[in-house]
Order: structure tokens, then C-alpha cells, then sequence
């Protein structure tokens, strides 16, 4: 069974299920959604961005798309299940089917986790299971090893865990430094997240265990190990 069939109901008058965005910082990857999700046939409607930082560079790129903003900022709690609670609140109050984190710099609880059960999309910048936490791309070229990359997860308790829905895959370049590498697993990023939440907010995944199976063949193009180096294009 996939998600499909709980989620007719969900779609609403806009006939796309509700997602929020969770981001804390820049937001290139919100941004990347909501280019994608202006395509007529894109399965989610960012229905909310939210922010634990008022500073938060990507709640620009929401308000200018008129998608509406709330910022909880986590240092008015006390504990990250009184934030998690008021997180919840606002996300049930919002009537959204799936969280996507995209940049969201917080840890949530397990409570919450499960909760949300397979309704959470993470996406973090290196090849699951490897480099889970911080500091992926120097840690990546540190290990030496010769690509690296990005995975969309659907989020378990343990952090950087869960089953991968996509990963895409970057060399790693004998100039890289950490900031070099990032801009190239940045650029997968935008590609990988919003694949990954339309396979999801489609209805299309089925998780069985640890794996995530989708329940599309994908277009050519998304098959994205083995990545073209356009001639063109490099430095
Ligand atoms: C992205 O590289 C994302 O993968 C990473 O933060 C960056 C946010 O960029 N997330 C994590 O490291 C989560 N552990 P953005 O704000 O421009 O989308």
C-alpha cells in the first residue's frame, strides 16, 4: 500500500497535498521547491514555510512566492519537546500531509519522529549512510573519497537515518576545497529534494523495512548516478 489512498482526501480544493518547509538558514533548497512546484502537474503545494530562525534567509523566498511564514524561534523553549509540541501544533493546524526539511538545522524528537511516521523528507549533502552529522564536504575530501553527493530520506529518530528515497551522486575534483564541493552537492541537491517529495506527496513510495520503493519508473534524466560533466560548464 502506498500513501496514495490516505492522501486523496488530504489534496483539498487545490487538488495537491499540503507539504510544509522546514528550513533555518539560506533556503536554496525551499527555493528550488517552490520552482518545481510551479509546474502544473507537481503533486505538493508548499502551503507553509517555517523557520526556528527569524533570520532565516529562505523566508524571503516564501514570502515573495506568497507562501505563508511562521518562525518558532527554539530558544523560547525550554526543551525540544515543548518546541517540538508548538511545532506540531502549528504543522496540524495547517492541515499539512508531509513535512519536508530542507536545511532544517534542528534534531526532533522521537516522539515527534513517530508521530510523523514516513510523513518527514530530510535532505542532507552526502551519500547516506556515510558523513552523517556536520561538516559533510570536508569530511568527504578529507577520507578522499572520489564522489560524494546528496540523499533524500524520510526521517527515523537516529539522526541521518532512515529509508533513501533518491541520492545523487558528484565528483569529487582534484581542486575541491569544502566550499568548491558543496556548490556542486548544493546544485544535486535542488535536483534530488523536489524528485524526491513528488515521488512522495505523489503517493508513489512504499517503505518495506529500511528501503523506500517507488512505485514510478523514473524519466531518464532523474536516473542521476553517473552525471554528466558538461564540458562547457566546468571550471
Ligand atoms: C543543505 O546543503 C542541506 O543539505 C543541509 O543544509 C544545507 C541547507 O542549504 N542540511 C543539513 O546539513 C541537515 N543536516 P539551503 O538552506 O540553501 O537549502
Amino acid at each position: 500500500m502506498t500513501a496514495r489512498g490516505r492522501d486523496a482526501a488530504a489534496t483539498g480544493p487545490h487538488g495537491r497535498v499540503p507539504v510544509a518547509v522546514l528550513i533555518s538558514g539560506r533556503g536554496s533548497n525551499l527555493k528550488a521547491l517552490i520552482d518545481a512546484a510551479k509546474a502544473a502537474d507537481y503533486p505538493a503545494r508548499i502551503a507553509l514555510v517555517i523557520s526556528n530562525n527569524a533570520a532565516a534567509g529562505g523566508l524571503g523566498f516564501a514570502r515573495d512566492a506568497g507562501i505563508p511564514t511562521r518562525v518558532i524561534p527554539h530558544r523560547d523553549f525550554d526543551c525540544r519537546e515543548a518546541f517540538d509540541a508548538a511545532l506540531d501544533d502549528v504543522l496540524r493546524q495547517a492541515g499539512v500531509s508531509y513535512i519536508c526539511l530542507a536545511g532544517f538545522m534542528r534534531l526532533l524528537t522521537p516522539d515527534f519522529v513517530t508521530a510523523w511516521q514516513d510523513r518527514i523528507l530530510n535532505i542532507h549533502p552526502a551519500l547516506l549512510p556515510a558523513f552523517r552529522g556536520l561538516d559533510t564536504h570536508a569530511r568527504a575530501l578529507e577520507a578522499g573519497v572520489r564522489f560524494t553527493g546528496c540523499t533524500a530520506h524520510l526521517v527515523r529518530p537516529e539522526m541521518d537515518d532512515g529509508p533513501i528515497i533518491a541520492q545523487a551522486v558528484v565528483p569529487v575534483l582534484p581542486d575541491d576545497d569544502a566550499e568548491r564541493l558543496g556548490a556542486r552537492v548544493l546544485a544535486a541537491e535542488h535536483r534530488c529534494l523536489p524528485h524526491a517529495l513528488a515521488l512522495l506527496a505523489g503517493g508513489l513510495i512504499e517503505v518495506r523495512g529500511q528501503r523506500a520503493l517507488a512505485h514510478a519508473k523514473p524519466a531518464s534524466e532523474t536516473y542521476l548516478f553517473n552525471p554528466w560533466l558538461e564540458p562547457d560548464k566546468m571550471a
